[in-house]
C-alpha cells in the first residue's frame, strides 16, 4: 500500500466541474446563457453569500470577513439586480441552495426579500448554516419554507484542533442548534468534517466521531484538508510542520471511515458518508447518485443558475463563473451587465468526458464502451485499483483513495497543476 500512496499522491482536481476552471475556453456566451435559461422549464438556483464574522484559518472558500449588516443588506440588493438582469421566471425555480461563506449572515429581512422577489414558496430549500452566528428566529423562518436540507460546518469537535484553526465551536452549542432544527423541520442534516487539520490525531478523531454520532446527521462530508497557502494566505497561520501528509494523513481518513462504518454510515462517492438506507445511500446503490458544486444529490435539473460573487452557473452546454470580488461583482451589475468573468462552451468531447468522470466520481464505475483507443487503464488494473466486472470496471476498495487519479485519465486537458490539492 505504501508504494501506491507514494506513486499516486499527486496534485489532481476534485472534478466538481469538468473541464476544471483552469481549462475553460472563455468563449463569449453571456447572451446565449440567458436564452438557454429562459428556454428551460425547470432550474436550480445557487446563492453565494460570502460573508463570515470570523476567519477560520484553514478556509479555502470565497469569503469576506465582516459583521457590518449594511454591507450584507447592500449585497442582497445586488442579488436581486442580478436576477432581474437574467429575466428568468421565478416559477421555474425548483430548488435553491444557499452556500458560503456563511449564508446565515443574511438577516431574516434579507431572506424575506429574496423570497418575495425570486424564490417561489414551492422551491426545495437547502442551506449551509454556521451554528455560532444564528439569528434568533432564523431556524423557525427557514423551517416555514420548504426546507429539505441543512449543512453544518463542524470540521472537528476537539477543542485543541478548534483553537489551532481559529474556529471555536462547542459541542453543546451544535447539539442545541441541531435539536432546535429537528423540533421544527424534518430536513436532512449534513456535517462537514475535515481530516488532516493541525493537532488532529487518531484519538481526537475518535472523540469527534463519538460526538458526531450522538447528533446522528444523515450525511457527513469528510474532506481532506487542502493546504494551499499561496492561494489562501490565511493558511500561513497553520504551520506545515503541524500537518500530516500522505500516508499518515490518509490513516486519519481510514480510521474515521472504519469508525463511521461501525456506527451505521456507508461511504458514498468521494469522501462522503450517508446513514444506511438514507436517500443518498439508496441512490448510490441504484448508481443514480449525482454531483453538483454543493456535493452529492439524488436529483438535479439540467440548469444551475449561480447568483452572487464567485457563483458558478452550469447548463448542458455551458459553465460560467461570476466575478469573485464583491467590488467587481457590484461594478458589473451597476453597468447593467451579467457579472461573468470566466466561461466555457462545452464541445461534444467535453460532454462525453464530463459524463464519464461524473459516473466515476458518483457511482464508482467505468463502462467499458467508454474506454476509447489510447486510454490506458492497465496500470490501474495491475495495481488492483480497478476490477473487471462484465461490461464495467469497478473501483476496488484499494482504488477508492485514488478515484481522482483514475478520473484524470479521462481529462483531455490535464496538466500538472500546483493549484490542485494532493489526492490524499
Ligand atoms: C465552502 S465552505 C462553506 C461552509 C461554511 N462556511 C462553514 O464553514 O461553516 C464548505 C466546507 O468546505 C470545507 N473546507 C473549507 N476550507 C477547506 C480546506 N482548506 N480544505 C478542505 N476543506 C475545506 C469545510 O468543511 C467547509 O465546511
Ligand atoms: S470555513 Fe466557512 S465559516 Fe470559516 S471562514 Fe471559511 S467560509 Fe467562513
Amino acid at each position: 500500500m505504501d508504494q501506491l500512496f507514494n506513486k499516486y499522491n499527486i496534485n489532481v482536481p476534485r472534478y466538481t466541474s469538468y473541464p476544471t476552471i483552469m481549462s475553460w475556453n472563455n468563449e463569449k456566451c453571456s447572451s446565449d446563457w440567458t436564452t438557454h435559461v429562459n428556454r428551460q422549464d425547470e432550474i436550480d438556483l445557487y446563492f453565494h453569500i460570502p460573508f463570515c464574522s470570523e476567519l477560520c484559518w484553514y478556509c479555502g472558500c470565497n469569503r469576506k470577513i465582516t459583521r457590518d449588516s449594511s454591507q450584507i443588506d447592500l449585497y442582497t440588493e445586488y442579488l436581486l439586480k442580478e436576477w432581474k438582469l437574467l429575466e428568468a421566471k421565478s416559477s421555474k425555480v425548483k430548488s435553491v441552495h444557499f452556500g458560503g461563506g456563511t449564508p446565515n449572515a443574511l438577516s431574516i429581512k434579507n431572506f424575506k426579500s429574496l423570497y418575495q422577489n425570486i424564490i417561489p414558496e414551492s422551491a426545495e430549500l437547502s442551506i449551509e448554516l454556521d451554528p455560532r452566528t444564528l439569528e434568533e428566529g432564523l431556524l423557525t423562518y427557514l423551517s416555514s419554507k420548504n426546507l429539505k436540507h441543512a449543512s453544518f460546518g463542524i470540521q472537528d469537535f476537539d477543542v485543541d484542533v478548534q483553537n489551532a484553526i481559529n474556529r471555536y465551536q462547542p459541542f453543546d452549542l451544535v447539539e442545541k442548534v441541531v435539536s432546535d432544527l429537528r423540533s421544527q423541520s424534518d430536513c436532512s442534516i449534513n456535517f462537514d468534517l475535515i481530516y488532516g487539520l493541525p493537532k488532529q490525531s487518531i484519538d481526537s478523531i475518535h472523540e469527534t466521531i463519538v460526538k458526531v454520532k450522538k447528533l446522528n446527521p444523515d450525511y457527513i462530508a469528510l474532506y481532506s484538508y487542502a493546504h494551499l497557502p499561496r492561494m489562501f494566505p490565511a493558511q500561513k497561520l497553520i504551520k506545515d510542520a503541524d500537518l500530516k501528509n500522505g500516508k499518515s494523513k490518509r490513516e486519519l481518513y481510514e480510521y474515521a471511515k472504519k469508525e463511521l462504518e461501525s456506527v451505521g454510515y456507508v461511504e458514498i462517492g468521494l469522501d462522503h458518508f450517508a446513514l444506511k438506507d438514507s436517500k443518498l445511500h439508496k441512490a448510490s446503490l441504484r448508481r443514480s447518485l449525482k454531483r453538483s458544486f454543493m456535493g452529492y444529490t439524488e436529483k438535479k435539473t439540467q440548469t444551475l443558475v449561480g447568483i452572487g460573487a464567485s457563483s458558478i452557473s452550469e447548463g448542458a452546454d455551458f459553465y460560467l463563473q461570476n466575478a469573485k470580488s464583491i467590488k467587481e461583482y457590484f461594478e458589473f451589475l451597476d453597468s447593467g451587465k451579467l457579472p461573468f468573468v470566466k466561461t466555457h462552451l462545452m464541445s461534444n468531447e467535453d460532454k462525453e468526458s464530463k459524463r464519464i468522470i461524473n459516473e466515476l466520481m458518483c457511482n464508482l464505475y467505468i463502462d467499458k464502451r467508454d474506454v476509447q483507443e489510447g486510454t490506458c487503464l492497465n496500470e490501474y488494473l495491475d495495481d488492483k485499483l480497478l476490477e473487471e466486472h462484465g461490461d464495467t470496471y469497478l473501483i476496488s476498495s484499494i482504488g477508492r483513495p485514488f478515484l481522482r487519479n483514475i478520473a484524470s485519465t479521462f481529462d483531455q486537458y490535464l496538466v500538472s497543476e500546483t493549484s490542485f490539492s494532493k489526492s490524499l
